[in-house]
């Protein structure tokens, strides 16, 4: 998809689909009043006959248009004027590209964007609007025999900008989001793959594909033997029961001079969590292909910040391995030794998450990191907590915290704060080994944060739980593509 800037006025623009807003109780929008002039008052008589409200979620299609420059005009509801926000701006962009996607309109005009907007500038909606339509366009490359659903005949996307004044603000809103969007299909690509495709090998060959398309970037592969060398026991308890060798996949972006330390982002690259040997139950068991989440942020990560040519310095180490039972698997009980040098019990194997990240965050030391962030799958009791909104945000760092935070606020990719406290990590304590892999059911999501935090000592740290925002279940089921924007912008921010 091209997208591009238009400072044509509405009537004057070429294009197969202008799309003009309507608010509640049928008051045009200045675009709207503009071709609506135009046009003979082909709108506002439509609006007089009821034919649409203004209502948020509302569309409706004009086709034959004489008197402007434009083939169609796409007419969105956009509910109240008072609480037209970001998040109405976002919706109402959404619902258009549904009503265009059953057109044949190639090309099409947004005029959304000059709309008053009071918690956004036009820097972020241009962001925003480009977000919207890529990802509405983006398809699973699934392994349908039949019935493919057809390619979106749409090819250009143009956003309107209030003045020429703006015009440098919005272009810059357009590339930063093509940035975030090639990254958020990258990583959806890569975590809607079934895991008897998308394998740690799998990974490992993505990366090497990633760093051939763009020499800014390094990957390096680490195979298990060079990972034992490492004393990673941790890791490698893991991939014990499975048949597919696990692979530490290690990117390198310096974008600025090397004197500079990294960000350093881990990913959870669990390719298929069955739980080992305690065992997962059937239900939803599938959803399980997208344990490598984290892993999947980080490429897409990377795939942005080589895109964007961001001039800062980024490491990611991404373990990437299944977790299945076998007559090799780890059982409850046994005691394992991190590369850190801590004894892990391993109380139960499906707390397998924390036991890949804790070594790849001792790994992560040896970049002499700025921050290190680790994003993961990590428990459904962060999803309990925050269900599908919010990502879990924990860190031993509060400027940090607030970054990030700050970062998933812009970016429309939210992260909500939760505590990682010493009284939390009691439940972690072991009769046998320096600490278990798990404690009580109660904040299941803050005891592995603490996990977590027992490899952390002297680092900026902050640990994304992404299980309730990296995928979708039911009908819609597939990869969110988050949190590549938070990440993004989180990096973006860090340039100045
Ligand atoms: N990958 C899961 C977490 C998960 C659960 C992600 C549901 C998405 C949806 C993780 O490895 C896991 O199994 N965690 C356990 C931890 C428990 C054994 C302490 C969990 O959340 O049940
Ligand atoms: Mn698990
Ligand atoms: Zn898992």
């Amino acid at each position: 998809m091209d997208f591009f800037v238009s400072t044509s006025a509405p009537s004057r623009q070429r294009t197969d689909c202008a799309i003009v807003g309507v608010y509640d109780k049928g008051a045009l929008s200045e675009t709207a009043q503009a071709l609506d002039k135009r046009t003979g008052g082909r709108i506002s008589r439509l609006v007089k006959r009821g034919d649409i409200r203004g209502k948020s979620g509302e569309t409706l299609l004009l086709t034959d248009i004489t008197g402007a420059a434009c083939e169609r005009i796409l007419i969105v509801g956009l509910g109240a004027r008072s609480s037209f926000k970001r998040k109405q701006h976002r919706k109402a962009l959404a619902t258009a590209i549904a009503t265009l996607g059953r057109t044949g309109a190639h090309d099409a005009v947004s005029y959304l964007g000059l709309e008053e907007v009071p918690d956004a500038d036009q820097y972020t909606l241009a962001r925003a609007a480009v977000e919207v339509v890529a990802n509405a366009e983006y398809r699973i490359p699934d392994h349908k025999t039949a019935n493919k659903r057809p390619k979106p005949s749409l090819k250009r996307f143009g956003i309107a900008v209030a003045s020429r004044g703006a015009r440098t603000e919005v272009e810059r809103g357009i590339q930063h989001a093509q940035g975030i969007v090639a990254g958020m299909a990258f990583m959806r690509d890569l975590a809607n793959h079934p895991a008897n495709v998308c394998t740690p090998t799998y990974l490992a060959n993505a990366a090497k594909a990633l760093a051939r398309d763009h020499r800014s970037i390094k990957v390096r592969v680490l195979n298990e033997d060079e990972c034992r060398r490492l004393k990673m026991g941790s890791f490698l308890s893991v991939t014990n029961g499975s048949e597919e060798p696990a692979r530490l996949i290690v990117f390198e972006y310096y974008g600025a001079a090397r004197s500079q330390a990294p960000t350093v982002l881990v990913g959870k690259g669990v390719t298929f969590d069955t739980g080992g040997i305690s065992l997962k139950p059937p239900a939803n068991m599938d959803e399980m292909k997208f344990d490598m989440s984290g892993a999947a942020s980080v490429f897409g990560t990377f795939r942005a910040l080589a895109e964007l040519e961001l001039p800062i310095n980024v490491v990611g180490v991404v373990p990437a391995c299944e977790n299945m039972p076998s007559g090799r698997a780890t059982k409850p009980g046994d005691i394992v030794k991190s590369m850190s040098g801590q004894t892990i019990e391993v109380l139960n194997t499906d707390a397998e998450g924390r036991l890949i990240l804790c070594d790849a965050i001792t790994y992560a030391r040896r970049f002499n990191p700025d921050v290190v962030i680790d994003i993961a799958t990590l428990t459904g009791a962060c999803v309990i907590a925050l269900g599908n909104h919010y990502a879990g945000l924990f860190s031993n760092d509060d400027e940090l915290s607030s970054e990030l935070r700050a970062a998933g606020e812009r970016a429309d990719d939210r992260a909500w704060p939760l505590p990682v406290g010493e009284e939390y990590a009691e439940g972690l304590k072991s009769n046998f080994a320096d600490m278990a892999n798990v404690a009580g059911r109660e904040g299941g999501a803050i005891t592995a944060a603490c996990f977590l935090g027992k490899f952390t000592e002297g680092l900026r740290w902050a640990h994304l739980d992404i299980a309730g925002v990296a995928y979708q279940g039911g009908s819609q089921k597939g990869s969110t593509g988050r949190p590549v924007p938070l990440l993004v912008d989180y990096l973006l921010n860090k340039q100045s």
